[in-house]
């Protein structure tokens, strides 16, 4: 899918990952796997979440994932987070993932989701977002 022209040209919310995409992380097509990028968008938002509610977090649901681009190997990933909602226990968190190729261009939004975090005690049982 190519973005439109509606497509946002920055991203919104805090800069929670910066890495670089590796050739371990490339599937036979030499793309970047989409398990790869959904795992360090799911430690940024868990950034974000850990930050908010001031205690452990676990993942309870992952929504509305969309892949606009491919990620290819050497590009600079960067995963922005930020709240869209905060229940007794839960974090629902909006994370962007943008990339910076090799040759110098803007910086394109390659991937978007919303992840629900709980807050969660030390035997793993949800607890009220301490805010
Ligand atoms: C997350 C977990 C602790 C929740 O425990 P639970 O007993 O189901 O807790 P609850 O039913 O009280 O739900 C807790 C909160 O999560 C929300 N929630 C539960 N399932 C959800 C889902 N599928 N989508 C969105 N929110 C969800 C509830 O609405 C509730 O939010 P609120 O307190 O803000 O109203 C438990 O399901 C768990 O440990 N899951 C595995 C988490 C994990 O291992 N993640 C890593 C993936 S490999």
């Amino acid at each position: 899918m190519t973005s439109s022209s509606s497509a946002p040209t920055s991203p919104t919310g805090e800069l929670v990952i910066r890495t670089i995409a590796m050739p371990a992380d490339a599937n036979a097509n030499g793309d970047i796997f989409g398990g790869w990028l959904m795992s360090q968008m799911d430690l940024g938002g868990a950034i974000l979440a850990r930050g908010t509610a001031h205690s452990r977090v676990t993942t309870v649901a992952i929504d509305g994932m969309s892949f606009l681009r491919p990620v290819n190997v050497g590009d600079i990933v960067s995963c922005y987070a930020h709240l869209l909602g905060v229940g007794r226990t839960s974090m629902k968190i909006r994370v962007e993932a943008w990339v910076q190729r090799f040759t110098d261009g803007p910086p394109l939004h390659v991937t978007e989701g919303n992840l629900t975090y709980v807050a969660i005690d030390t035997d793993g049982k949800p607890h009220p977002v301490k805010r």
